[in-house]
């Protein structure tokens, strides 16, 4: 069942069909679309979203940024994402001069920027249509009104409490999907800009999840992501309280689904529930993401990220304890306002502690209105440089370490995609999350293999199917 905004935007899908054929006829063509992508995992399910309707409306895919309309979803949890935003969107100029009918837009974290705004008013007056992260299920309609009008179109709302989900979607895997559980996010951080461009957390009805997936599965998917900022705290706003191991228990039910991943859990909300529920899961995968951030106690503080290094080190025990075998990634920042050498000792020594299978390291980005940004002691670049360089290698020598361990094992492997280098290999991912290379083609994306794992190269490998 839709509800009544979901079907007043599938009406303005129905007004867009209209507008696409009448141009259409004018060109003589198909009009073409291109949706790029910056950012994380919910990121990419938006664009999907964004995808879907565009298909919907008629217009066609194509790889290259010479088309008839390109939309950036955009990304601002760190300031170099939003330079290469603004890189790409001048590069686009020159498309425009040469296709008169090309129309431009842009969505996303970075718009819910005050300041991002008075700078495309001033410098991108060439951008067509712009609007936020709340209204994201308005697009159909936005598309309606960019082509009624030759006016920079700008639509940014500050908050919302709709949920709007039942609009087509154009998958990017047909075996795989990620599924918003929540929105948002309390948590304030004090370096993260995410609080304020995504609003506060609001958690999707659980039926309206479960149904979601099952029609996924139905459709052929066998491997989902729960996708939320903070899936720990999923089913708090609810009427019907329902917590997240209660949520995946339900989806654990789901016949036909294999796989089951989320993304990300704030350690200080992973209860002994959840552990229990992983534990005794046949479909959760053998893998959790749990971000560190700092192994500093006092950079902790300062962070709020409400865990100590203990809390989190003995944390990390009980799910080894519960799941032996279990990969733990993880992600770290680096130069965060007062940081010092003997933080990032300390960092370093959970990293060997808690023997993470990777993580991902980030450089601390000063971002406008959070608490951090106006803090004294703001690190010398030179010296965040040398620090990063340690933290990346500590990194790199565990997940080397820790990868190492599969070999010689047969697995369970998804296959995903083609090899780019080599086209006589498929990729595939192994529950932990592990890539593996082997042998096939393209016959068999999308299903299961037993590998056993032969060449073990650094953080991937290379195995035989049994
Ligand atoms: N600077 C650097 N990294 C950041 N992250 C979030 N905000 C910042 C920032 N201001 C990182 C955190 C988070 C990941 C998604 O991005 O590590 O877990
Ligand atoms: Fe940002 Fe912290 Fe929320 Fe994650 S939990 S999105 S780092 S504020």
């Amino acid at each position: 069942m839709l509800n009544s905004e979901e079907l007043l935007q599938v009406s303005y899908v129905e007004k867009l069909k209209e507008i696409v054929k009448k141009k259409e006829n004018e060109m003589g063509r198909k009009l073409t679309c291109n949706v790029v992508t910056f950012g994380c995992q919910m990121n990419a399910r938006d664009s999907e979203k964004l995808l879907g309707i565009l298909k919907a409306a008629g217009f066609s895919e194509t790889e290259s940024e010479d088309a008839d309309f390109v939309i950036f979803n955009t990304c601002t949890v760190r300031d170099n994402a939003n330079q290469r935003v603004y890189g790409r969107l001048g590069a686009l100029k020159p498309y425009k001069k040469k296709n008169p009918n090309m129309k431009i837009g842009l969505c996303g974290c970075m718009t819910q920027e005050p300041s991002v705004i008075e700078k495309l008013k001033k410098s991108y007056s060439f951008v067509d249509l712009i609007f936020g992260t709340h209204n994201i299920f308005c697009f159909a309609e936005l598309l309606c009104k960019m082509y009624e009008t030759d006016e920079q179109i700008i639509e940014i709302w500050e908050s919302t409490d709709k949920i709007v989900e039942n609009l087509p979607v154009d998958r990017k895997y047909s075996f795989k999907s990620g599924i918003n559980i929540m929105f948002g996010c309390n948590n304030f951080c004090t370096y993260c800009i995410v609080p304020y461009v995504r609003g506060r957390e609001r958690s999707r009805e659980t039926f309206e999840i479960i149904e979601e997936i099952r029609n996924l599965v139905a459709d052929g998917v066998s491997e989902v992501m729960l996708l939320g900022q903070n899936v720990n705290s999923y089913g708090k706003n609810l009427e019907n309280k329902v917590t997240f191991p209660e949520l995946l228990k339900m989806v654990e039910e789901i016949d036909g689904l294999e796989r089951i991943r989320f993304m990300t859990s704030h350690p200080k909300d992973l209860s002994d529930d959840l552990i229990e529920v992983m534990k005794n899961s046949k479909k959760i995968c053998t893998h959790i993401h749990l971000p560190l951030q700092s192994g500093s106690d006092r950079i902790l503080k300062a962070m709020n990220r409400r865990y100590t290094k203990e809390d989190y080190l003995k944390l990390v025990d009980k799910i080894r304890a519960a799941i032996p075998d279990i990969s733990i990634t993880t992600d770290i920042i680096v130069g965060f306002p007062g940081e010092t050498r003997e933080d990032v000792l300390e960092t370093i020594d959970v990293i060997n502690k808690a023997r993470f299978d990777n993580a991902f390291t980030f450089v601390y980005s000063k971002r406008t209105g959070t608490p951090a940004a106006s803090m004294p002691d703001q690190v010398p670049e030179e010296e965040v440089k040398e620090n990063f360089n340690l933290v990346l290698s500590a990194v790199q020598d565990m997940a080397r370490k820790r990868t190492e361990r599969f070999m010689g094992r047969t697995v369970k492997v998804l296959c995903e995609e083609k090899n780019e280098q080599d086209p006589s290999m498929m990729d595939g991912r192994m529950s932990h999350n592990t890539v593996v290379h082997f042998k096939g083609d393209e016959s068999m994306i999308g299903k299961y293999f037993d590998v056993k794992l032969t060449e073990f190269h650094g953080f991937y490998y290379t195995g035989e199917i049994i």
